[in-house]
């Protein structure tokens, strides 16, 4: 089968599209047929060696963590998924695996899905929508009637979040791009600063809450306009929380981890047809050095999916 894979720390030009064994499925394990495999910032982050004190990579690796897909054989432990059905994951970063032909992943991080629906109304789900859940209601707790600006409402776990705390009951203001005020407003937004001509924190007025996937600057300033005992989740990168405490602000970057009880929990939001995914490009596997390149560049219009 064709993996997408490195055999060391590196650049774009390092992965290579590469015949591979197939996987075989341990005890606990599926195998999956991937048709499809969403990017993340990670990936480009785990390739660079960014994270290795956290997730250290054993090569050659295959890159990606999110995939959709349909189990073809199963361990002989397994007993909560058969042959035949239609499911996504979201592997552990030290295993990656999804930008292949064939994926083996535990068992217990599978989640299966509908297959009367387009499965591109799942593929997306699993790093960015798990992600905007665990910040609203595991690390925020959000409450209906708060108010919550959103910071990157056009990517990928910005996306999911304006539809998570609208569909909380939050007011929602979001950041993005001219090109994407509209997008953003249909995903359900009361309120979208184009963050490149208007000053966000004058736009938005004092909120409740703040979920910022761009740190630095962005997260900074935002920490003007929180209510006293209000809250600020940071996913972009570690930041100093005691600075915010000090000012009677929580604050909180998320770290999130694989877990299927919460994959399982935005699948059942996409079922319903409550939950939106917009896929903004699809690459073939071949392409996959293209796909993270055009992810690194900043930009991105929701997910972006390689299709082995
Ligand atoms: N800590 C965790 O566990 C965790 C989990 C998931 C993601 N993350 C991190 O969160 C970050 C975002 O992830 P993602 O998947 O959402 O990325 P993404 O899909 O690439 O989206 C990034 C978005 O940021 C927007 N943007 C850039 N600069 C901005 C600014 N100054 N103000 C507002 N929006 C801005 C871009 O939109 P425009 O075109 O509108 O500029 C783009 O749509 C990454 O660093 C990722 O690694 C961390």
């Amino acid at each position: 089968m064709k993996a997408a894979r490195i055999h060391a720390y590196g650049a774009l030009d390092d992965i290579r599209i590469e015949d591979v064994p197939e996987p075989v499925p341990g005890l606990d394990e599926v195998l999956i047929r991937v048709e499809a495999a969403a990017l993340n910032p990670m990936d480009n982050k785990l390739l660079a060696g960014y994270l290795k004190d956290f997730f250290p990579l054993a090569f050659p690796y295959t890159l990606g963590t999110d995939l959709a897909g349909t189990v073809v054989a199963t361990g002989p432990l397994v007993a909560t998924v058969k042959p035949g059905v239609r499911v996504i994951a979201r592997t552990d970063p030290t295993s990656g695996g999804a930008f292949a032909e064939l994926a083996a992943v535990p068992a217990r991080l599978v989640v299966p899905i509908p297959r009367d629906l387009p499965l591109l109304n799942f593929a997306g789900l699993p790093t960015a929508a798990a992600s905007a859940w665990q910040a609203l209601f595991e690390a925020a707790a959000v409450q209906p009637g708060q108010s919550v600006l959103i910071h990157a409402g056009a990517g990928g776990v910005g996306g999911f979040a304006v539809q998570l705390a609208k569909l909380a009951g939050a007011h929602v203001t979001a950041t993005t791009s001219a090109a994407n005020l509209d997008l953003v407003r249909s995903l359900g937004a009361d309120q979208v600063i184009d963050y490149r001509n208007q000053d966000f924190a004058a736009f938005a007025g004092a909120v409740d809450l703040v979920i910022d996937t761009v740190g630095r600057e962005t997260l900074e300033r935002s920490l003007d306009i929180i209510r006293p005992g209000g809250k600020v989740v940071g996913l972009s990168a570690p930041f100093d929380t005691e600075g915010p405490k000090a000012r009677g602000i929580d604050a909180q970057f998320l770290f999130h981890e694989s877990d299927a009880g919460r994959l399982a929990a935005v699948a059942a939001l996409a079922a319903d047809r409550r939950l939106q995914s917009v896929i903004g490009q699809e690459f073939a596997l071949a392409d996959t050095v293209e796909a993270l390149r055009s992810l690194s560049k900043g930009g991105a219009r929701g997910k972006t999916l390689v299709r082995p």
